[in-house]
């Protein structure tokens, strides 16, 4: 038995060898062939992938972390196709080869990824920028109501571009909520325990912060005319930072320093940290339309420079005051005159971009209206002249800010949404 096993085994195995060997020696011809031909493929899927992540770049719609990660899952799909096909092909050499090449790539693209966010970021918005017309709902826009889907008549937002999320002053709603970009619900992170004045609670909050390190938001907690600093880690620790105030807007500047705009006061006060009294840096002569003098201050802007720039609501104009000024500079509606009438009427927003012009929200109609320096006259930005529900249009917007590509987000409130125009770079 054993000794007729054995011839049959070698046989076997003799005859395996050759096989073996013969595949060996055409795949070592072909070897270079396949090797050429997987180069081809990777550089396809690299080309493919960056086109792909440029375009998303462009539309923006997905931000731009969900862009790298389906370039990336898209790229490592295809490797692993690419990767078991050259293992039962190729020799262990080879894969390991094609793999350190992928890997540099996949590198390389996320270089270029980051480059053009980079690039974005460091857009100059100026005069002949265009935002598209019809609108994007990023937050409410189901009624009024107190669910986590809806808003009732907010007041204020603050962007955070690092967290792609806003934060709004909820106002009848008595709480701060936060909407992640592309968020279907918001999530309440400040009040929602009712109306009233104990320490965890807000009433007709009108704006919100974060400070400079993301620990804190910083509320103007209005109709209990305090400002409130609430932490983002421990929803137990409130603390009173600036009481007995009619606050309104609030800012931020680059040191850390908050400002914040008092309309009964009718002056806007910096306050650095740790400081109870703080420094009136705008108004605060009294209530008057002398440019030393502010009357009911709405929201305020704070630039690089730490020059302050206020709707100046009761005078139907918008201030800035550089820092240290003991006056303001009438910056829109320009000149005024006789001959040539205010065209402003009662401002509630301002935000300014990096080019000096500033772009406004007011009660006489349902547009952002740009007013470039020097000029007298406001150019409609977004919305329309009558108010309404539809995607070109807005009813009473109160506040307004920019992300870090250039893209606006503006308060509907008798809407009780959050719109956002995207910037329009074709
Ligand atoms: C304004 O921005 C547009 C678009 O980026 C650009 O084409 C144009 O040259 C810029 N104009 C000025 C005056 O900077
Ligand atoms: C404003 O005053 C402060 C304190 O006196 C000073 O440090 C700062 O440089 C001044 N800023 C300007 C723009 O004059």
């Amino acid at each position: 038995m054993n000794n007729r096993v054995e011839p049959d085994e070698s046989i076997e195995v003799n005859s395996n060898t050759t096989r073996f060997r013969r595949l060996y020696k055409h795949f070592q011809k072909r070897k270079l062939i396949w090797i050429i031909f997987f180069i081809i493929l990777i550089v396809i899927i690299i080309v493919i992938s960056t086109i792909t992540a440029t375009m998303n770049k462009t539309k923006r719609e997905i931000p731009s972390t969900t862009t790298i990660e389906i370039t990336l899952s898209t790229t490592s799909a295809l490797l692993t196709t690419t990767t078991s096909e050259l293992l039962t092909t190729t020799t262990t050499t080879t894969t390991t080869t094609t793999t350190t090449t992928t890997t540099t790539t996949t590198r390389e693209l996320l270089t270029t990824t980051t480059t053009s966010e980079q690039l974005l970021s460091s857009l100059v918005i100026n005069k002949s920028m265009k935002w598209k017309q019809n609108a994007f709902t990023v937050a409410g826009g189901n009624g009024q109501g107190s669910e986590l889907n809806q808003l009732s008549t907010p007041y204020g937002i603050y962007v955070d571009n690092d967290d792609q999320s806003i934060y709004i002053a909820d106002t009848f709603n008595h709480r701060i909520v936060k909407w992640e970009f592309g968020a279907n619900n918001g999530e309440i992170v400040a009040g929602g325990n009712g109306e009233g004045n104990e320490i965890d609670q807000l009433s007709c909050p009108t704006d919100v912060v974060l400070d400079k390190e993301k620990k804190y938001l910083i509320i103007c907690d209005q109709a209990n005319q305090r400002v409130i600093r609430w932490s983002r880690q421990n929803s137990q620790d409130q603390q009173i930072l600036i009481d007995d105030t009619y606050c309104y807007g609030l800012a931020m500047d680059n040191n850390g320093d908050l400002y914040m705009s008092d309309s009964v006061k009718d002056e806007v006060r910096r306050f650095q940290q740790g400081d109870k009294e703080g420094t009136a840096v705008a108004g605060g002569n009294n209530y008057e339309d002398r440019l030393n003098q502010l009357n009911v201050p709405r929201h305020i802007f704070v630039d690089d420079y730490h020059s302050v720039y206020v709707a100046d609501f009761m005078n139907n104009r918008v201030m800035k005051w550089v820092e240290n000024a003991t006056e303001g500079i009438l910056v829109a509606p320009g000149h005024v005159s006789n001959e040539n009438p205010s065209l402003m009427s009662g401002p509630t927003g301002v935000i300014v971009d990096d080019m000096g012009n500033i772009y406004v929200l007011t009660d006489e109609n349902h547009q952002i209206m740009r007013w470039s320096p020097g000029a007298t006259e406001g150019v409609p930005v977004v919305g329309e002249r009558e108010s309404g529900w539809s995607p070109t249009q807005l009813s009473w917007p109160f506040d307004l800010s920019f992300d870090q590509q250039g893209n606006l987000y503006v308060v509907d409130a008798a809407n009780h949404r959050i719109q956002k125009f995207d910037i329009d770079l074709d």
